[in-house]
Formats: C-alpha cells, sequence, structure tokens
C-alpha cells in the first residue's frame, strides 16, 4: 500500500501541512528539530494510533493551538491499498471544560463514516525504523510488550479490543483483591473476574505465541544472511503464566529453550490459566495483586545462546532489530496480502555503506519508502536519481 496525499492541522511543529505523497522513495532532508521525525510520527499514527514516542496524546498537538479551549489536531490521508484508494482522517481533540479541566478525545472517519478506533488500527500499516529501536531489547519488558501489542494489532483488528477487555478486567480484579485483603469478603468473588482475565489473557497469548514464532522464522533467516551465516539469533517468548505442561520429573521448564507452544489452542490455554489463578488464590488474595498473566509476559532476543538485551554489542543489537524490523515488513504481507509503507527515520547514518545499500536493496521491493535524513550525501546518486526530495523547515516544505 502506499499514501497518496497526506494532510496535517496542528499536528506538533505542523500548523498547516497538506501534500501529494508520490509512491516511490521520499527522502525528507532539514537540520535538526525541524519536523522531520513528526511526519514519519503522523504517518506511523495513522496505522498505530498510538504514538512511537509522545508519553501523552495531548503532546501532539501544536503549543499554539493548545492556547484555546479546544485545540483539534488532525491527520488525513489518502491511501491506496490493492485496487482501492481509502481515506482516513484522525482527530485529537482537547477541550477545556469550565472547572479548568481538560479532557482529551479521538475522533476516527473511515471513508467517510467515523469509526471504531480499534477497528481503524491496522486498516493503514506501517513498519518503523528508529536508532533507538535497540532499545526492544535493552529496555524494560513493558517496552517489549508494547513492540509485540503494536506489531500484532497491524494484523489483527481483535487483538487491541481483547487487550483493553483484559486491562479493563484486571484493574477490577487488582481492586477485588486488595478489598479482600484489607476488609475481608468471600473469595469466590473472584471467580468472574478470573473467567474474564483467562479468557482474554489466553487470546493474548495465543496471538503473541504465533507471533513471535512466525517473526522469530523470519528473523533468524534474514540474521543468517546479515551475519553471513555466523549467528543465529532466536526469539524467545517468556509468558508470566506458562501454558505448556512441564514434562514429569521437571518441576519447571528451561528458560534457555525454545519451547514450541503453537499447537495449544485457546480453551487449553484458558483453561491452565484459570486452574492457575485459582491455585494461587490465597497468595494473591494476600498480596492484594494479579501476578500472573500477559500484562507481566517478557521477549528475549537470543544470538548464539547470549541474551542480547543484557549481553549484546552494539553492533549486535543493531543487526538483531535490523532483522527483525525486516522480518515484521514479510509479516505484514504474508498475513494482510499489503506491503506496509515504511518509515526509516535517520537509520541509515549508523550504517555503514555495505549494510546501507544491503538495506536499501531489501527494502525495494515495497511500494512506498520515507526516509529522513540530515545529510543527503548517505545516499548514492543512483539512490538520489530515483528518490523524491523534500526539504523541511520549521514544519514546512520549501522545495
Ligand atoms: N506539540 C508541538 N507543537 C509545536 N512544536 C512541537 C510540538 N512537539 C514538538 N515540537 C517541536 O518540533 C521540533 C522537533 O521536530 P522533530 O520532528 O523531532 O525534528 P527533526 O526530526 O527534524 O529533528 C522541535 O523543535 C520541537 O520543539
Ligand atoms: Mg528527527
Amino acid at each position: 500500500m502506499y499514501l497518496t496525499h497526506l494532510s496535517l492541522t496542528d499536528f506538533r511543529i505542523f500548523s498547516r501541512f497538506d501534500q501529494d505523497v508520490p509512491q516511490n522513495a521520499l527522502i525528507l532532508v532539514g537540520d535538526n528539530a525541524q519536523g522531520k521525525t513528526s511526519l514519519l510520527e503522523a504517518v506511523y499514527y495513522l496505522s498505530a494510533l498510538d504514538s512511537f514516542q509522545a508519553s501523552s496524546t495531548a503532546e501532539l498537538i501544536n503549543f499554539s493551538a493548545l492556547q484555546n479551549n479546544l485545540a483539534v489536531c488532525r491527520i488525513v490521508a489518502d491511501y491506496q491499498k490493492g485496487d482501492k484508494n481509502h481515506h482516513l482522517e484522525i482527530r485529537i481533540i482537547r477541550d477545556t471544560l469550565s472547572n479548568g479541566n481538560a479532557s482529551i478525545r479521538k475522533e476516527v472517519i473511515l471513508d467517510g463514516s467515523q469509526t471504531k478506533i480499534n477497528s481503524v488500527i491496522g486498516h493503514f500499516n506501517a513498519v518503523l525504523f528508529l536508532p533507538h529501536m535497540l532499545q526492544i531489547a535493552t529496555g524494560s519488558p513493558q517496552r517489549r510488550r508494547h513492540y509485540l501489542n503494536l506489531t500484532i494489532s497491524q494484523v489483527d483488528p481483535r487483538y487491541n479490543e481483547t487487550l483493553s477487555e483484559y486491562n479493563k478486567a484486571l484493574t477490577q480484579r487488582n481492586a477485588l483483591l486488595k478489598q479482600l485483603n484489607e476488609r475481608s469478603g468471600d473469595p469466590d468473588q473472584l471467580s468472574y473476574w478470573d473467567e474474564r482475565i483467562t479468557q482474554a489473557g489466553s487470546y493474548i497469548m495465543h496471538a503473541r505465541i504465533q507471533a513471535i514464532r512466525d517473526i522469530g522464522h523470519l528473523s533468524a533467516s534474514i540474521h543468517q544472511e546479515l551475519t553471513r551465516g555466523e549467528e543465529i539469533l532466536r526469539l524467545n517468548y517468556l509468558p508470566s503464566y506458562e501454558p505448556m505442561p512441564s514434562p514429569p520429573g521437571q518441576i519447571e521448564l528451561p528458560l534457555d529453550n525454545p519451547i514450541d507452544r503453537s499447537g495449544m489452542d485457546l480453551k487449553e490455554i484458558q483453561g491452565g490459566f484459570r486452574e492457575r489463578l485459582l491455585a494461587q488464590r490465597k497468595e494473591e488474595i494476600s498480596r492484594g495483586v494479579t501476578t500472573l498473566g500477559p500484562h507481566r509476559d517478557n521477549l528475549r532476543f537470543i544470538s548464539n545462546g547470549i541474551d542480547l538485551g543484557n549481553f549484546g554489542s552494539r553492533g549486535q543489537l543493531r543487526t538483531a532489530l535490523l532483522a527483525i524490523k525486516l522480518a515484521e515488513v514479510a509479516w505484514l504481507k504474508e498475513n494482510t496480502g499489503h506491503w506496509p509503507v515504511l518509515l526509516l527515520d535517520e537509520v541509515l547514518a549508523e550504517l555503514d555503506d555495505y549494510r546501507r545499500q544491503d538495506l536499501l536493496e531489501r527494502l525495494s521491493k515495497t511500494e512506498q519508502l520515507l526516509l529522513t535524513t540530515a545529510d543527503l550525501d548517505l545516499f548514492s546518486d543512483e539512490f538520489r536519481k530515483t528518490a523524491t526530495r523534500w526539504e523541511i523547515q520549521n514544519g514546512q516544505l520549501t522545495v
């Protein structure tokens, strides 16, 4: 798929931006702090309805627009997906009430009809390459869960909805555990919430098992090519509730060996999860919190037996993450039937000449590529000839 038009109103530094987008490679050039990354952020927002860097949604609204009681930021795009053209409009609205409190909401209009946010996620697909994506491996488990959630919601429309259900049920269950701990009461009240979180939770685990297995396979073979066969990359899912029964005589499954859980169905996962919660009930009441479930899952990146998150060199991490991102591109194509739009933020500057050419070569099959750079010399003459160039200055296009 590819964007044909992008229009921004009061999105970060872009108070007004309205452009047809060329289909081939587009290089965004400009000095620091001119809006290059923000433009990629806007395009990514169309796919995930979430930012890869903002800590709050209000951050996305232009500072001067925020001076008004009612501030509206808009991201509007036309894109071609297969033989169909689509129009997607996202509005982020910040309203200041008479008591001074502010409320923020999103509205989404797809092809002329207002639509639920969860059903629009992944209608437009993008994959993002960032220099700080290494933090997926080195950062907290929460960052890896966020990465998994964003990635899986791109192909599975039910995933995000189920995740919201899970989180709501989890909050309620934790409140009840706390109440039982402080004021006692009938522990059987937990059964209702156990059912809700195991139902949503098993769906999430099942989706994570499949996605990690598939992206794992794809990234392992790409990684093998990138390292000329010297390193073997493995993605290792570490669910907080282990659905796989341990073999007899063994208390726990070994952490470092890959476990194939992909044959397990939802019922099996849910059944075991429910039983485990029941067995832990007393302990959970005394701790006042849900100790098991997808909200505590983790993921590891292992190369030649080494956990890259803890022990990988920068070079190893960069290669592994590049392989994973390239795998994501292939995975999206396999699962949706369309190539995602690729967004590369300053990534090429970190690679040597050979790797840079190799990456561009690998991405050349896709339909649209948006890259940012402060330095045009990073590109070969040949690449520059085929690409369109936008110069960005202070949220405006100058060329
Ligand atoms: N909500 C906002 N309103 C206005 N300007 C913003 C907003 N958020 C960030 N900026 C400004 O946008 C600029 C950063 O843009 P960025 O896309 O990171 O630039 P680049 O990638 O070209 O270095 C900074 O000057 C920052 O202060
Ligand atoms: Mg930038």
